[in-house]
Order: structure tokens, then sequence, then C-alpha cells
């Protein structure tokens, strides 16, 4: 622990910040001797500090969490607006370990789970019609019907097109729910707001996309697709942010190109032979010179922005023609309301 940065996470003045680019040692003008009289437990912002800025900015990187946690709305998240739950009520803290498994990284501390706390089969409904919702249980997580829409605040970057950079900052589209710009720097971004997850089948793990991986030169690469399907009986339909993106890649080696973006880098330079070059000696790959921009995705899984119990899917948002859920996607060869269920049939009669 010895260069663990104590304070960011047990200041509770508020007023302990961190320089940008200065390798995490905190800001001059930071009365450190007051700051230090007064730790105590870490409140939602001293872990939002890092995690609601992931990807240069507020809510760019996960889609369920940004500053608007800090002192949300019962509508927003009932856990930490109603309940004001801070985040290590559920990601239990023991000697400094945290438990709660990422979307990207393979290390974890242990596992976070709506049933840490809830029942697997919470929903005690006397109406025969609602107490359908428990069998669902097997098949679908939680967080899809209690996470209908997320980044319902501050808007999420869906989509970040590196080609589209060295031209001059502009909005190119712009709706209340969707924002489509160009950026020098970074190239064409849409944000959205208030948005419809994408579902997929997820058994607890991911696939994991390395650096030096080979990279699809034409079509998508996925950079994290979640493991299990319609036929795994551990995996269960689970929303998600997807995150396109447009990258460059080395064509002669058939990797992705990790380019060096600051000091003298592309964001000085606007070059993408020479932040490759130097990028990819600090990474310790080979470079051939050639470079071409491939389509790559992410999927983001949706853990927060948990809305009250009245708010969450019910019977006719799923099943409907214009419902949220594309059923032939995730593999039914209809609405399962209709044919039954992927390991049972509605009735009996029905499988002859
Ligand atoms: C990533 C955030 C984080 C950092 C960095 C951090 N802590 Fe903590 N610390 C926590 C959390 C979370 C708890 C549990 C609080 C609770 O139970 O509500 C905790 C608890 C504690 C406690 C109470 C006893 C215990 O272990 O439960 C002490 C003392 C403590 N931290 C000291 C430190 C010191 C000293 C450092 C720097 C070396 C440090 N912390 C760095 C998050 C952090
Ligand atoms: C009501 C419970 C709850 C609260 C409160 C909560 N989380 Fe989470 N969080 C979860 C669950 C569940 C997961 C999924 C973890 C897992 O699969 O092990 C998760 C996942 C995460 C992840 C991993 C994200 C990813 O997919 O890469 C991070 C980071 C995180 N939470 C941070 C926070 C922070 C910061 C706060 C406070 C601002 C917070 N959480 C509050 C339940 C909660
Ligand atoms: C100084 C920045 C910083 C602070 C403050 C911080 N974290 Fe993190 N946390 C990280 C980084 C970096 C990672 C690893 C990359 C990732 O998963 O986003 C991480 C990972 C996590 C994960 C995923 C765990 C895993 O094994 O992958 C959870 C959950 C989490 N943090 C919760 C918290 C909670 C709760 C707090 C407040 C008590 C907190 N963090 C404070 C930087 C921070
Ligand atoms: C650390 C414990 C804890 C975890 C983890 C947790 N909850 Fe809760 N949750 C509570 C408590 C306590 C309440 C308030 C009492 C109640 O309604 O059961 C609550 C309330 C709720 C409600 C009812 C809200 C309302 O008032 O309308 C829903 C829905 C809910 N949780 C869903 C979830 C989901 C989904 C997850 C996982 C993403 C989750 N919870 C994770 C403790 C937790
Ligand atoms: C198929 C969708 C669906 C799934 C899956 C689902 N829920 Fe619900 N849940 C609902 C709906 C709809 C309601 C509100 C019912 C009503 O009162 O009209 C609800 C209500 C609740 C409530 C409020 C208490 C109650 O009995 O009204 C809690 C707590 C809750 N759910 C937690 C969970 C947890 C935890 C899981 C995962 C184990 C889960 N739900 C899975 C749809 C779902
Ligand atoms: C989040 C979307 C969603 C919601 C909300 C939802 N369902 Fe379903 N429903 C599904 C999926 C997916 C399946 C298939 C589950 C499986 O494969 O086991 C299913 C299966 C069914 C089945 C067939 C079950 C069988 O195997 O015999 C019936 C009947 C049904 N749902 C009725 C309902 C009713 C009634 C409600 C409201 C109380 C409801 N559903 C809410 C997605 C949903």
């Amino acid at each position: 622990m010895a260069s663990v940065d104590c304070l960011v996470c047990h200041d509770t003045m508020g007023t302990y910040s961190k320089k940008n680019n200065k390798c995490g040692y905190p800001n001059k003008d930071v009365d450190l001797a007051a700051v230090a009289k007064r730790v105590g437990t870490p409140g939602r912002s001293n872990c939002g500090a890092c995690h609601w800025y992931g990807g240069g900015g507020n809510g760019v990187k996960h889609g369920d969490m940004d500053n608007t946690l800090a002192s949300p709305e019962k509508s927003h998240d009932v856990h930490m607006g109603g309940l004001d739950f801070t985040c290590q009520e559920c990601h239990v803290a023991t000697n400094h370990r945290i438990a709660g498994s990422s979307t990207t990284s393979a290390v974890s501390e242990g596992e976070v789970s709506c049933t840490d706390c809830h029942d697997e089969k919470p929903h005690k409904m006397s109406s025969p019609l609602l107490n359908q919702l428990n069998d669902h249980c097997d098949a679908i997580a939680c967080q899809t019907c209690h996470i209908p829409r997320y980044a319902k605040a501050v808007p999420t970057v869906t989509m970040w097109d590196w080609s589209r950079s060295g031209e001059e900052d502009r909005i190119l589209e712009q709706t209340p729910n969707r924002l489509k710009q160009l950026s020098r720097r970074k190239g064409l971004l849409i944000k959205e707001k208030n948005a419809v997850p994408t579902y997929a089948w997820y058994n607890g793990k991911h696939y994991r996309h390395l650096k030096g991986d080979p990279v699809k030169l034409t079509g998508v690469t996925e950079l994290n697709p979640p493991a299990g399907d319609i036929h795994d009986p551990a995996a269960k339909i689970t929303p998600y942010k997807i995150m396109n993106g447009v990258e460059p890649a080395d064509t002669e080696y058939g990797y992705l190109i990790v380019p060096q973006l600051f000091g003298d880098g592309y964001f000085k330079n606007f070059d993408w032979q020479d932040a490759a070059q130097k990028g990819m000696q600090a990474a310790g790959l080979e470079f051939s010179g050639k470079i071409s921009f491939v389509q790559t995705k992410m999927h983001w899984r949706l853990n927060h922005e948990v809305v009250p119990a009245k708010n969450a899917l019910s019977c006719l948002d799923c099943h409907h023609p214009d419902g949220v859920m594309d059923f032939k996607a995730l593999g039914y060869k209809e609405d399962p309301a209709l044919s039954g269920g992927r390991f049972k049939k509605v009735s009996p009669a029905a499988a002859k």
C-alpha cells in the first residue's frame, strides 16, 4: 500500500483534488493539514472522483455512473438516492479489498450481486400474472428489468471514431438525447442520454481482447463480448451499453495500434505515424508503418441507476411487437410468451 493515496478516498471535506497529468500528486493549493484532520469513511464522491470521469470526462466511459450519483433523486437511483447508500454498502470492502468485478479487467476482489441483499425470487405478488416475474429470474438478470434506461441525466459516449480527428471542432447534429460532434483531438463522437440498453446473454464472464491480439481489418472486432448463450443454463439476459469504435490498426501485423496521445503525441502533433511509432515502441510491439482504421465494439455492463419498482420493465414492455427485446437476436424463434421459454414449453400440449 506504500504508494496508495489515502486521502482520495478518505477526505470528507471535498476540497482535496488531483492535478491533471501530474501522476496523481495533489494540487498545491489544497490544505493537506486541514484535510488530514477530517478524514472519514469514503462517501460516494470520493469513489466517484475516479469512477465517474473515466474515458476523459463526466459519464464518458460508464453508461450508468456519473456525478449525478453525488446526490441523486430516488427516481434516478433507488439505492443511492432514496436510501442514500454509499458505494461500499454494495461493494463491501474487507481490509481494502473492494468487492465487485468490472467488465474489462480480469482481476476481481470478489463479486457483488443484487441477490447479496435481495432474494433470488424477490417478487411477492399475489396476482398470478405478476407471479410470473419470479420465473423470469432464471433467464433474466435483475438489472434487465430494473435498469430500463441508462445515462438518464448525463450523456455517455456510444461511438468514438478516431479516423475523423484533425478536423475543426463542431456540432454535427443535436437532439435532446443525442449529440453528434467532431473534436479535433478525438474525432467523431456520439453521445447518448436516456438510452435503451442492448441485451445479451452473460454467464459471469467476458472474453477479452489483449494487446497484440489479431484484429479484423474488415468487419467489427468485439473487444470484450460476454460469454454465454441461450443454451447455457448459467447465462442470463443482461443489459449493456455498447461502445462502438473506429481505431488505428497496423495492417501488416494485423493488430491494434497503441498510439501515444499525450505529451509529444497525437494531441500535440496530429500525426498518426508519429504517434504510432512512439506508442508502439513504449508498448513493446512491432510497427510496420502501415496504418488503417478498423471497427471495434465493446460491451459495458449496467449495474447502477436502478429505478423504483413501479418503473421496472413489465410484461408488455417485452412481450409486444414493439417491445424492447429483440427475441430473435437472443436466439428465440419468436416471442417466448407464445411458444415457451428456452428450457420449457408454455403448455405440454403445444409441444406435440
Ligand atoms: C480506493 C479507496 C480507498 C483508499 C485509496 C484507501 N481507503 Fe481506507 N477504506 C476504504 C473503504 C471503502 C473503507 C471501508 C469503509 C466502510 O466500512 O464504510 C476503508 C476503511 C479504512 C479504515 C477503517 C478500518 C478498516 O480497515 O475498515 C482505515 C483506518 C483506513 N481505511 C485507512 C486508510 C489508509 C491509511 C489509506 C492509505 C494507505 C487508505 N485507507 C486508502 C477505501 C479506501
Ligand atoms: C445497490 C448496489 C450498488 C451500489 C450502491 C453501487 N454499486 Fe457499483 N456495482 C454494483 C453491482 C451489482 C456491480 C456488478 C459487480 C459484479 O458483477 O461483481 C457493480 C459494478 C461496479 C463497477 C464495475 C463496472 C464495470 O462494469 O466495469 C464499478 C467500477 C462500480 N460498480 C463502482 C461503483 C461506485 C463508484 C459506486 C458509488 C458511486 C457504486 N458502484 C455503487 C452494485 C452497486
Ligand atoms: C484514485 C482513483 C480511484 C478511486 C478513488 C477509487 N477507485 Fe475503484 N478503481 C480504480 C481503478 C483504476 C480501477 C481498475 C479499472 C476499472 O475497473 O475501472 C478500479 C476498480 C474498481 C472496481 C472494479 C473491481 C475490479 O476488481 O476490477 C470497483 C468495484 C471499484 N473500483 C470500486 C470503488 C469504490 C467503491 C471506491 C470508493 C471506496 C473506489 N473504487 C475508489 C480507481 C479508483
Ligand atoms: C447492499 C444491499 C443491496 C444490494 C446489493 C441491492 N439492493 Fe436493492 N434494495 C436494498 C434495500 C435495503 C432496499 C429497500 C428495502 C426494499 O425495498 O427491499 C432495496 C430496494 C430495492 C428496490 C425497490 C425500490 C423501490 O422502493 O421501489 C429494487 C427494485 C431493488 N432494490 C433492486 C435492486 C437491484 C436490481 C440490485 C442489483 C443491481 C439491488 N437492488 C442491489 C438493498 C440492496
Ligand atoms: C422480468 C422483469 C423482472 C425481473 C427479471 C426482476 N424484476 Fe423485480 N420487479 C419487476 C417489476 C415489474 C416489479 C414491480 C411489480 C409491481 O409492483 O407492479 C418488480 C418489483 C421488485 C421489487 C419491489 C418489491 C416488490 O415485491 O414489489 C424488488 C425489491 C425487486 N423487484 C427486485 C428484483 C431483484 C433483486 C431481481 C433479480 C433477482 C428482480 N427484481 C428481477 C420486474 C422484474
Ligand atoms: C425484460 C423482458 C420481459 C419482461 C418484462 C417479461 N418477460 Fe416474459 N419472458 C421474457 C423472456 C426472455 C422469456 C423467456 C425466458 C426463458 O427462456 O426461460 C419470457 C417468457 C415468458 C413466458 C413463457 C414462460 C414459459 O416458459 O412457459 C410467459 C408466459 C411470459 N414470459 C409472460 C410474462 C408476463 C405475464 C410478464 C409480466 C408479469 C412478463 N412475461 C414479463 C421476457 C420478459
